[in-house]
């Protein structure tokens, strides 16, 4: 039995490999008996609607200008009401570059997670801090997708339901 049946995934991307890593969550969790999942890039207008009924939700970002999250994100994380964050139990994923920023690699989940924690929402599990195109780490994207629904404790990637 999965812990959540929705989960909205908001994701802030520049190049594209967030937004990647989103849909591929979003797919797993879809072929999920009883699951729904949906993707929204954080920059969109209906976001803040999509947030009124959701509970579960994942947040991914991108990682820029030494530890900051992405432009869209980091303009979601100051305009968005609190009000509508504070019931959440929200997973962090994020994308960044270990070997050109090794003092700054994935701050932006650093940095959602402060906001989240200041603001009181709940945050579920470890931040997901990955250094690779998305496709190439479609495992680790599954494995953390389907632990945070509850449905692998600890399962080996290769064994992912498909
Ligand atoms: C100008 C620039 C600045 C960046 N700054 C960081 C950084 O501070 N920390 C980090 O981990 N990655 C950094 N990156 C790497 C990106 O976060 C990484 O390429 C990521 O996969 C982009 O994902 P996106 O396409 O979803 O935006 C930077 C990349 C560029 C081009």
């Amino acid at each position: 039995m999965a812990i959540y049946d929705q989960v909205l995934i908001i994701y802030g991307s520049e190049t594209g490999n967030t937004e990647r890593a989103a849909e591929i969550m979003a797919s797993v969790l879809n072929r999920q008996e009883g699951i729904q999942a949906e993707t929204m890039n954080v920059g969109d207008l209906r976001v803040e609607e999509k947030l009124k009924n959701a509970k579960a939700v994942l947040m991914g970002a991108s990682t820029w200008d030494h530890g900051l999250p992405q432009d869209d994100f980091k303009a979601f994380m100051e305009d968005v009401d609190a009000a509508l964050i504070k019931p959440l139990e929200v997973g962090i994923f994020g994308f960044g570059d270990p070997e050109g920023f090794p003092e700054a690699f994935c701050g932006a989940t650093d940095v959602i997670r402060g906001w989240l924690h200041k603001i009181g929402a709940t945050v579920v599990g470890d931040n997901l801090r990955l250094g690779a195109d998305a496709d190439d780490v479609r495992n680790e994207l599954e494995t953390f997708a389907l632990r945070y629904v509850g449905i692998a404790t600890d399962l080996d990637p290769t064994h992912v339901i498909n």
